[in-house]
């Protein structure tokens, strides 16, 4: 297993729309292992493919307690099927934004399709946390970033200050 590289705002990449993936290979089963490894080394509980720079429709997530063993759980093609009338409010952050945070309302549960890590079809009905990282994961297959969901005016701000940090770490920094 190896660590892949997340890349954060400004990078474009986090606005590309994921392509759905046709089979599921050696090379994505290691594709996988990697993205549960990068995630738990973070430490985050869901990262999408296209957050290690992979523009195709697969997501990990790990919700489990701190105190509990790891659990991770992998969605490929993932669709929503459903989402409930009642919402909820969480604070998010996300590892391509990272150190902001910001409460975010979306529907409460959601049911699922996905192919696993073996290429099975399953549904999940999903609520509370896993519900959101589960909505987040997969607005990130589409481009959007949680940072969509809060207030423009909020959002420019958090666009312009990584806009300005990515400036300055590429005007005279070295990174050795
Ligand atoms: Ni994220």
């Amino acid at each position: 297993m190896s660590l892949r590289h997340i890349i954060t705002l400004p990078d474009p990449k986090l606005r590309l729309v994921s392509k759905p993936l046709e089979r599921i290979d050696a090379a994505l089963t290691k594709l996988i292992d990697d993205m549960i490894h990068t995630m738990h080394d973070a430490p985050g509980i869901g990262l999408a493919a296209i957050q290690i720079a992979e523009p195709i429709r697969l997501l990990v997530v790990d919700v489990a307690r701190k105190e509990d063993p790891p659990a991770p759980q992998v969605f490929v093609n993932p669709e929503i099927l459903w989402r409930s009338d009642e919402r909820s409010i969480y604070e998010e952050g996300c590892l391509s934004i990272p150190e902001y945070y910001a409460e975010v309302e979306r529907p409460a549960s959601i049911r699922v399709r996905a192919l696993d890590r073996d290429g099975v079809s399953r549904e999940v009905l999903a609520d509370g946390l896993l519900a959101t990282v589960l909505q987040h994961e997969i607005d990130h297959l589409d481009g959007v970033l949680f940072i969509d969901h809060i207030s423009k005016l909020k959002r420019d701000r958090v666009i312009k200050k990584f806009q300005k940090a990515s400036k300055r770490s590429g005007e005279g920094s070295h990174v050795l």
